[in-house]
């Protein structure tokens, strides 16, 4: 067993895992953060997706030792309160940006990494940024919509 220390929306946990745990079933299992969610566990699908130190990566291509001593977001961390929605969510939620919501978690923290890096990105820099986040139900053009439409966000370290 290996001690990893990590900081995951705002809170700093310590676990002892296995040196091969996978860091999308660490969040999950042992630290339950279940808005993560896995679909391929390949890199290929992009659900897993959270932001480390600030920066987009699937969780699934990543081991849970390998996050020892880093800031974690997930999806959880947007909503200010239980009966908030997060800027972002808001506008995926007004722009019909999301039907069964798997893909949901992963592209609103996507969009969040991009919206810090830049407030108003074109219509194809978003389309590059979620390349990697396949969505089965939308077509896309909606979840385009909203991120366009969010407006400055400012990158908040928890
Ligand atoms: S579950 Fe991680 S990329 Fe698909
Ligand atoms: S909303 Fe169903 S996969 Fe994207």
């Amino acid at each position: 067993m290996v001690d990893v220390t990590l900081t995951i929306n705002g809170t700093t946990v310590s676990r002892s895992t296995t040196p091969r745990r996978l860091l999308s079933d660490f969040i999950r299992e042992d630290l339950g953060y279940t808005g993560t969610h896995v679909g391929c566990e390949h890199g290929y699908c992009g659900a897993c997706t959270i932001l480390v130190d600030g920066e987009p990566a699937r969780a699934c291509l990543m081991l849970a030792v390998q996050a020892d001593g880093l800031q974690l977001e997930t999806v959880e961390s947007l909503a200010p309160s239980p009966d908030a929605l997060h800027e972002i969510q808001q506008a995926f939620q007004d722009n019909h940006g999301l039907q069964c919501g798997f893909c949901t978690p992963g592209m609103l923290m996507t969009a969040k990494a991009l919206l810090a890096d830049n407030a108003t990105p074109t219509e194809e820099e978003v389309r590059e940024q979620i390349a990697g986040n396949l969505c089965r139900c939308t077509g896309y053009s909606q979840i385009v919509d909203a991120i366009l439409s969010v407006g400055p966000v400012v990158r908040e370290t928890p």
